[in-house]
């Protein structure tokens, strides 16, 4: 698709999103698996399920509601996005991003983005959380639309990608609070299987501390647009490729109900300290 074609249906959803609701945020939100939990603390004024807006696909993926939840967390004006859309899904860069060029349009500055994630640290446990770092991207066809007028020309300096001040926040707030809170790297893969032990095995040799399908593209684009990123993974399995008995943590445990009032603790403190 040519750059100017992509920019009108950023402009036709960003409209349609602004005839509905018409604040200006400048929080967004991604809202992966298992953080359903901060949804329900959004003080909501629209919900807006993606098939009602112009040029975003309908998200298919599992456990995913697929929608704008558009309203206030913190007291701070916030639009979420409840369910995303995945690579695996076959949807381009441009498509599954296209809600993230649409929050730049309204004047989003600052991106919270969580995930379901495995842990590559046998040590870990489900429903742990972790800061993103950095990552290292396995999908490699992370790069979105960069020709817009809207976007930076210079080349991004990958390091500035996950914003180092919210991250010693974040840790600070955590013991504080007295929960476990790890920072470490991510993988992105395109899925949509898990990985093989083997695939873990290595993943964990060159430095990843969880592994996931999703949002390497979104930080692409959130960068590009120059907003400040703060990426949380929940770990939904843990993976122990040494140990011959199960690869996954407590199976019965639901990541989320251990995961998600950490994450809306975490996420709320950064609004907070920044409104
Ligand atoms: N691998 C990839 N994606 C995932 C995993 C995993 O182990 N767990 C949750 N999402």
């Amino acid at each position: 698709m040519s750059d100017s074609n992509f920019q009108c249906w950023v402009q036709e959803a960003h409209q349609f999103i602004a005839q509905r609701w018409d604040q200006r945020p400048r929080f967004g939100i991604i809202l992966g698996t298992g953080s359903g939990e901060i949804a329900d603390h959004i003080v909501a004024q629209e919900k807006i399920p993606y098939p009602e807006v112009p040029h975003l696909p309908a998200s298919t993926a599992i456990g995913h509601k697929g929608q704008f939840v558009c309203g206030t967390l913190a007291d701070q004006p916030i639009i979420a996005m409840q369910g995303r859309f995945h690579l695996y899904e076959g949807y381009s860069v441009d498509q599954s991003t296209l809600p993230v060029h649409m929050m730049a349009a309204m004047g989003v500055t600052d991106l919270f983005i969580s995930n379901a994630a495995g842990g590559c640290q046998p040590h870990w446990d489900v429903g742990d959380v972790m800061m993103i770092q950095s990552h290292v991207d396995f999908m490699y066809r992370s790069t979105p639309n960069m020709n817009s007028k809207t976007v930076h020309d210079r080349p991004l300096r990958r390091s500035d990608f996950y914003d180092r001040p919210r991250i010693e926040q974040a840790m600070a707030h955590a013991r504080r609070q007295g929960f476990q809170l790890y920072v470490g790297n991510y993988a992105s893969m395109l899925g949509p299987n898990y990985e093989t032990r083997a695939e873990y095995r290595f993943l964990r040799k060159i430095g990843a501390d969880a592994v996931g399908m999703s949002t390497v593209p979104e930080v692409a684009v959130a960068a590009k647009h120059e907003m400040r990123i703060m990426a949380m993974s929940i770990i939904t399995n843990v993976a122990n490729p040494d140990d011959l008995g199960e690869t996954s943590g407590h199976g019965v445990v639901d990541a989320g109900v251990v995961a998600a009032p950490k994450l809306r603790s975490l996420v709320e403190n950064a609004i907070k300290n920044d409104a």
